[in-house]
């Protein structure tokens, strides 16, 4: 897709999240778009009827499942976000990654995903997609494109990415996958969760790209929602069609509160890269620390790619520990800390820590680290308090050291 062709493409990214899904609305003066409630609509004659429904693939108001204009002025700010042409959201994050797997998987397809894909993802292949005669199989996400031409068969149709892995944080080459899966006529679906703005995937050869606007679009970890964003008619209509066929419906009032997480987005994102890059640093020179998972920092695994294809980082990262601290070590580590929350999910304002270690689960093969891992999100505090605060959980991972390693 040409730049000039993408909505707002002109302007910049802070200036198009400031007035993106603000104009031609009904706003009745006020500055944001209202929450906009409701399930019948109502239509003066027949005719007035007949012409909303045969704005299916557009912003109608004709059912309430088809979204009203708070959704569709979210859609709007996403998709420009993304740099696509269409959104369509859904209930939540994991419901963008099912609706269009849905959507351009049927029986007897054959799917490639890679192995650090999202854990709900890889459950609702072994299990629904498995159920519906969909063949799932795991691939390196290492992989260049001639060997991913190798794993695909006659029958591959979808070719998943997720890059950065969000526990792990390898980082895909993605257009050299997307040319290969092209190739063979599969389609390109992209977890960019993690890329959220960095990663402009249509311009990587993606074809549709999944958004768990639960993160950095929300911002305040009290929403969830999904956006699934395509940059083509063909596909836009086989998403909006699943979708519409699923009811997934999201209701009003949270597309509302991540509209008004939107505005904010850029001025957070900026912020928490920079505090995330921060704390990342000062942990990967610390003696207890094996590896750091930030693709942003010169020598960690996949900085090669993520600086060809990436214009900036969110605030999310893996840390590996020397192997000789074990898993209930870094327990100890993520109990003694004050400011990082002990939870699943990120991109809110506040930080969050969990250990990794044990939620992982492989079958390709890769994912092997040379210790315990725990994952960091980085949120809004000052990085001086949260290093502080890191100091006092780091201490607690040596008290739980083995007397050996401690004292060699
Ligand atoms: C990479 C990734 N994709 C999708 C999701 C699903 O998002 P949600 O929690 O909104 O279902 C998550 C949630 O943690 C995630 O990390």
């Amino acid at each position: 897709m040409q730049d000039d062709q993408l909505p707002g493409a002109s302007l910049g990214f802070h200036t198009r999240l400031s007035h993106l899904g603000r104009t031609g609305r009904e706003t009745l003066g006020f500055v944001n778009p209202p929450v906009m409630r409701g399930s019948t609509v109502l239509y003066p004659t027949m005719a007035d009827r007949r012409a909303g429904m045969s704005k299916r693939y557009d912003q109608a108001l004709v059912y309430g499942t088809m979204g009203s204009g708070t959704h569709h002025a979210l859609e709007d700010v996403v998709a420009s976000v993304e740099g696509g042409t269409r959104c369509q959201i859904v209930s939540s994050g994991l419901g963008a990654v099912t609706t269009p797997l849905l959507a351009f998987l049927k029986a007897g397809d054959h799917c490639l995903m890679p192995d650090s894909v999202y854990g709900p993802t890889r459950i609702f292949c072994d299990t629904f997609l498995s159920r519906m005669n969909v063949e799932t199989t795991y691939y390196e996400p290492e992989l260049g494109g001639a060997d991913l031409l190798d794993r695909m068969r006659g029958n591959t149709a979808v070719v998943f990415v997720e890059s950065p892995g969000s526990h792990t944080f390898e980082v895909q080459d993605v257009p050299a996958l997307a040319e290969a899966a092209h190739a063979r006529g599969a389609k390109v679906l992209m977890d960019n969760t993690w890329g959220f703005h960095f990663f402009q995937p249509f311009r990587h050869g993606v074809d549709v790209s999944i958004q768990a606007l639960t993160k950095y679009a929300g911002g305040h970890s009290d929403v969830l929602l999904g956006g699934i964003t395509v940059a083509d008619d063909a596909n836009w209509r086989r998403v909006r069609d699943t979708a519409l066929a699923l009811g997934q419906y999201a209701s009003p009032d949270d597309c509302w509160l991540a509209l008004r997480g939107l505005r904010t987005l850029g001025v957070r994102l900026d912020r928490q890269m920079q505090s995330g890059i921060e704390v990342a640093l000062w942990l990967s020179a610390r003696p207890e620390v094996l590896q750091v998972l930030h693709p942003a920092l010169p020598g960690a695994p996949g900085h090669a790619l993520w600086k060809r294809d990436f214009s900036g980082a969110c605030s999310l990262f893996g840390v590996v520990f020397q192997p000789h601290y074990t898993p209930e070590a870094t327990q100890a580590l993520v109990e003694a800390l004050s400011l990082f929350g002990i939870g699943a999910s990120w991109g809110g304002y506040e930080s969050l820590v969990l250990p990794t270690t044990n939620f992982i689960t492989r079958t390709a093969g890769s994912g092997r680290f040379g210790g315990p891992a725990v994952r960091f999100h980085v949120g809004l505090e000052e990085p001086a308090d949260l290093i502080a605060d890191l100091e006092r959980g780091l201490s607690a991972l040596r008290e739980h050291a083995p007397q050996a390693a401690t004292n060699p």
